[in-house]
């Protein structure tokens, strides 16, 4: 890959599974978790079921996928829409810097418009600096704080 070959970001297709998993550990190393194996079925599963709210979009340069993101589409209670929120998003390091994070959300932000989603959402590590580089390019982040209690 060029730095200057184009990308394509297109949905999840069955086979892409393989790709999608060898990113998905990656992800899931970046984070320092161990991913049970029904969690990544499950996942995927979702992914390529329409009935589900769970979806995904991969960068593809030259027929091979560099990254992907993972999110969920759903009800709330501010908006009469539906809003999307973005649960995952993920480029390989050496495909880094080349625009496939920026053409992801720029697909996302897209989808809001066409879809009539009334907000595309996220969250990061306040301390994860190169997504925030590329996030704060496309809105400021919104002083939200994140309250999370686990069962176990
Ligand atoms: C965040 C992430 C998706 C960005 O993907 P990307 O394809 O590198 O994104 P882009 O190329 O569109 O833009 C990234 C920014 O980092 C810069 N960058 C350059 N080289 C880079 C490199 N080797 N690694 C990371 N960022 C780099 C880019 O130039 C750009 O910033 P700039 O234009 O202001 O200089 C990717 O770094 C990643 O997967 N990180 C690990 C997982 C993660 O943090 N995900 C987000 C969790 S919420």
């Amino acid at each position: 890959m060029t730095p200057t070959t184009p990308c394509t970001i297109r949905a999840a297709l069955p086979s892409d599974e393989n790709a999608w998993r060898q990113l998905w550990r990656a992800y899931c190393e970046f984070y320092r978790v161990q991913m049970p194996e029904e969690v990544t079925s499950r996942t995927w599963n979702r992914i390529l079921d329409p009935d589900s709210q769970v979806m995904c979009i991969v960068a593809e340069v030259d027929g091979q996928v560099y990254g992907f993101a993972n999110c969920v589409v759903h009800e709330n209670t501010w908006e009469t829409q539906l809003v999307c929120y973005l649960e995952d998003l993920f480029v390989t390091p050496a495909a880094r810097g080349r625009g496939l994070g920026t053409a992801l959300l720029e697909w996302l932000r897209n989808a809001m418009r066409a879809e009539g989603w009334a907000r595309l959402y996220w969250m990061t590590r306040a301390d994860n600096a190169p997504a925030r580089r590329l996030y704060d390019r496309f809105t400021q982040a919104d002083g939200f704080v994140r309250y999370v209690i686990r069962q176990k």
